[in-house]
């Protein structure tokens, strides 16, 4: 698949529920509608039309959310689409807030999941339960040493927020060395109406960077994931330092993905509306409706979002929730 900017799609990312057991404040409103249970794509759609990527040449795919593994049944869907594999899938990974694991993580990694990303913005037992809203530390803690147990590798993933965890980021990337996790660094997009102040919080990470040179030699990596990170190996502990920055240094020109709501509707870009609804499609449509609005998706990709770092009102009003992080 390519996009009429001529770039290639080969992720994509499936957010399988727009729920989630937490509530960080970048993220969600302490009150959130959720979708009905009932307009939700079934593991069987998912299914389908993730053969019909494949064959389109999709390589890798990431389950996001809300919270993935709060969706009912997840280690059956993993196992459906892990086993495409078989006909050229390289890659099935999930993004998660690690809550979870405990019980999961065996099955992700007997379904085929390999790598996952943690999301961890702080080390704080306090400041992870004001973030989340939620008392989850532990829980998460115990999610993380579940899935270093399972065999799955991780990379931790924080938004870096000034005023919130930026004085903690240096023993973040500490911490994560003696754990041997990578850990990617994200700057905090505007989506969906929030309570934080998000020009007060956005914290450029040229400025982390500076601050992490301090104490550890980070060395330019030619490393790279399917997703937007730039890499650095981190000389005093082996592990890896990415950092994604969608507003201080966008890095849309090499965009390869689409993202999949829970309800089947696809967007071709983070930052705008546009977008197909494939739902209806799997339901009745077959194979050449849906190449047909596939085609229409990657003919209208946007080339890239505009969000601004001075920017407090949202750039849309959806949250990251329904299209997946
Ligand atoms: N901007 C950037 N990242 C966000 N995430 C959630 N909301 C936002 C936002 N507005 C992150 C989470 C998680 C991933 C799924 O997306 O922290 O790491
Ligand atoms: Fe849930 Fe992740 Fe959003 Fe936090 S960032 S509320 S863990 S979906």
């Amino acid at each position: 698949m390519r996009d009429a900017h001529g770039r290639r799609i080969d992720y994509v990312r499936l957010s399988v529920t727009d729920r989630c057991n937490l509530r960080c404040s970048y993220c969600m409103a302490e009150e959130m509608d959720f979708l009905p249970r009932r307009e939700l794509l079934t593991f069987e759609e998912i299914e389908t039309l993730a053969r019909h990527l494949v064959r389109r040449g999709v390589t890798r795919i990431r389950l996001t959310g809300g919270e993935p593994l709060v969706r009912k049944g997840i280690i059956d869907l993993a196992e459906r689409l892990g086993r495409l594999g078989d006909c050229g899938l390289d890659e099935l990974t999930l993004t998660t807030n690690g809550t979870r694991l405990p019980e999961l993580a065996t099955g992700l990694y007997a379904a085929g999941v390999r790598r996952i990303n943690v999301s961890l913005d702080t080390l704080d037992r306090e400041r992870f339960a004001k973030l989340t809203r939620r008392d989850a530390f532990d829980q998460a803690m115990a999610g993380i040493d579940a899935a270093q147990e399972a065999g799955l590798a991780v990379r931790i993933n924080a938004l870096a927020m000034r005023g919130v965890n930026d004085h903690e980021i240096t023993d973040l990337l500490a911490w994560c060395g003696t754990r041997g996790f990578d850990l990617a660094l994200i700057e905090g997009m505007p989506l969906g109406e929030v309570a934080i102040d998000r020009r007060a919080e956005h914290l450029p990470l040229s400025e982390v960077r500076e601050q992490l040179e301090q104490r550890f030699t980070l060395v330019p990596s030619l490393h790279r994931t399917a997703g937007p990170a730039r890499y650095f190996d981190v000389a005093e502990t082996g592990t890896r330092l990415g950092l994604i920055t969608p507003l201080s240094d966008n890095f849309c020109a090499a965009c390869n993905r689409i993202r999949i709501t829970a309800t089947g509707t696809v967007y071709g870009c983070l930052g705008h509306d546009q977008k197909v609804e494939l739902r209806d499609i799997l339901r009745t449509g077959g194979a050449a409706a849906l190449d047909e609005a596939l085609d229409l998706l990657l003919a209208g990709k946007p080339l890239r979002h505009d969000f601004d770092a001075g920017q407090n009102a949202p750039a849309l009003a959806r949250h990251m929730s329904v299209t997946g992080g």
